[in-house]
């Protein structure tokens, strides 16, 4: 269990003064100017040593992205982006610090833009997010009323601007090239990648596009030093994590805890355990709903990282983790998961536009009982022409879930069809 004292996000515990005074008795904005004279090169070698890998779901290391960013400028200007589009089902972890730590991810911001040389940083925010976006809108303010943005900001000699751009709440903006799209005040929909936003991305300049979490982390790395936080998890997987737990839990939270942690002692330390016992887990989504969910056997050794996670087809993504016990309808949720990606899906592509409509009625189908045993196959079949052949993660996103129930759950979704068929059950409403 990670120690209170090195814990990033102190002020979510308890709520405390998230005011500039607040943040500065915490240790925010102490020396930053300091940390920015470090240098370019060294801030980057810094954040690479560290191995933060990005909070905000495909865990690319952070430190290398920031490489990609030109060294000398060809006469665009480079951009960050910060993604606090948060809209993963299950995902709030981002929303803590944006209302409760504030000051950690202007400050991130800013020594960030630094090391790649951005001199404006947007934050996109999710549309739903308005006292979030109240407590950011506050805290830069007072940060530009003390000299802490703007020009020659924090003393440092550099000149930083950043604006907080307020989404209108499609879950799509998230991906960060639709992201980009909707800030230059177009339709969020995703473009081609490559190439990269560090080639071409905000008005098709140089630009990196961060996760929340990941900014936040990076003021104490630099102080407490890339050695203190790759001292938690394993190799590959290092540092505090923040996730979020809700469902069967009898305490659902947000809590700092360090990477891979095991996935029992997450429940059972913070969230009061599964709700009537471990015995009671059927299955978990442990990153947000776009990755395949965890038989309770899984849980029982569960390693909360990215790459341990990756092994069991399975993922760390938001670190979302939703926690199903027994009395849990698992063919309805998965349902509903498809219900949503058919909503959000931007129609661009036919794979993922027709897939997920496709994928969403054959489960609707399951959900009822009321399918042939051979649409499983086919089912499996539709999410293996959706998957891999889109513009964007949402097309896998839709179809690795379903995967996942059909591998762990096959007998269950036969069973109802068979009760079906013979009359035990009747049609159970999928609303
Ligand atoms: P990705 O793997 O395509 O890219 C990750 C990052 O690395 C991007 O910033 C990309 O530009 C960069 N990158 C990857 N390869 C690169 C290369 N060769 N050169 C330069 N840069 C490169 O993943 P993507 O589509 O950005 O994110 C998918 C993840 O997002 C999913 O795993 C899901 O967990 C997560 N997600 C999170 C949400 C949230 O609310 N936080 C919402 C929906 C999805
Ligand atoms: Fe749009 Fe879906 Fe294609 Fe992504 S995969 S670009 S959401 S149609």
């Amino acid at each position: 269990m990670l120690k209170d004292q090195d814990r990033i996000f102190t002020n979510l515990y308890g709520m405390h003064d998230r005011s500039l005074k607040g943040a500065m008795k915490r240790g925010h904005w102490d020396g930053t100017a300091g940390l920015i004279a470090l240098g370019r090169d060294k801030l980057i070698d810094i954040v690479k040593a560290s191995g933060l890998r990005g909070r905000g779901g495909a865990g690319f290391p952070t430190g290398m992205k920031w490489s990609f960013m030109p060294k000398v400028s060809d006469g665009r200007p480079s951009y960050l982006v910060i993604n606090a589009d948060e809209s993963e089902p299950g995902t709030c972890k981002d929303r803590e610090i944006m209302r409760h730590d504030p000051h950690t991810l202007i400050e991130g911001a800013l020594i960030a833009s630094f090391a790649m040389g951005a001199n404006t940083c947007y934050i996109y925010l999710r549309g739903e997010y308005i006292r979030e976006r109240e407590a950011l809108q506050a805290a830069i303010d007072e940060c530009y009323d003390a000299g802490l943005l703007g020009k020659n900001a924090a003393k440092s000699g550099f000149d930083f601007d950043l604006y907080l751009h307020h989404g209108a709440g499609a879950y799509i903006c998230g991906e960060e090239t639709a992201l980009l799209e909707s800030l230059e005040g177009k339709k969020g929909m995703p473009r081609m990648k490559p190439p990269f936003p560090a080639g071409a991305g905000l008005y098709g300049c140089p630009t990196t596009v961060n996760n929340v979490e990941s900014i936040a982390v990076v003021p104490t790395i630099l102080r407490r030093g890339a050695e203190w936080f790759a001292s938690f998890g394993r190799p590959n997987n290092t540092g505090t994590k923040l996730f979020g737990i809700s469902g069967h839990v009898v305490h659902p939270c947000v809590v700092e805890e360090s990477m891979s942690i095991p996935l029992r002692e997450l429940l059972e330390t913070h969230c009061g355990g599964v709700r009537g016992g471990w015995k009671n887990l059927k299955a978990v989504i442990p990153g947000g709903s776009s990755v395949p969910l965890l038989t309770a056997a899984q849980c029982d050794d569960a390693i909360m990282d990215f790459d341990w996670l990756r092994e069991q087809r399975s993922g760390l993504g938001t670190a979302a983790v939703i926690v199903m016990d027994q009395s849990t309808d698992v063919i309805k949720a998965i349902w509903r998961l498809s219900k949503f990606y058919k909503h959000e899906s931007c129609g661009q592509c036919t794979p993922c536009r027709e897939g997920t409509g496709w994928m969403m009625r054959v489960m609707d189908r399951l959900v009822r009982g009321e399918a042939e045993i051979e649409e499983i196959d086919m089912l499996i079949s539709v999410t293996k022409q959706v998957e891999g052949h889109t513009i964007c993660a949402l097309g896998d996103a839709a179809a690795w879930p379903i995967q996942g129930l059909v591998r762990a759950f096959r007998d269950e979704i036969e069973d109802r069809i068979k009760a079906r068929k013979t009359g035990r059950i009747s049609a159970v409403a999928a609303e």
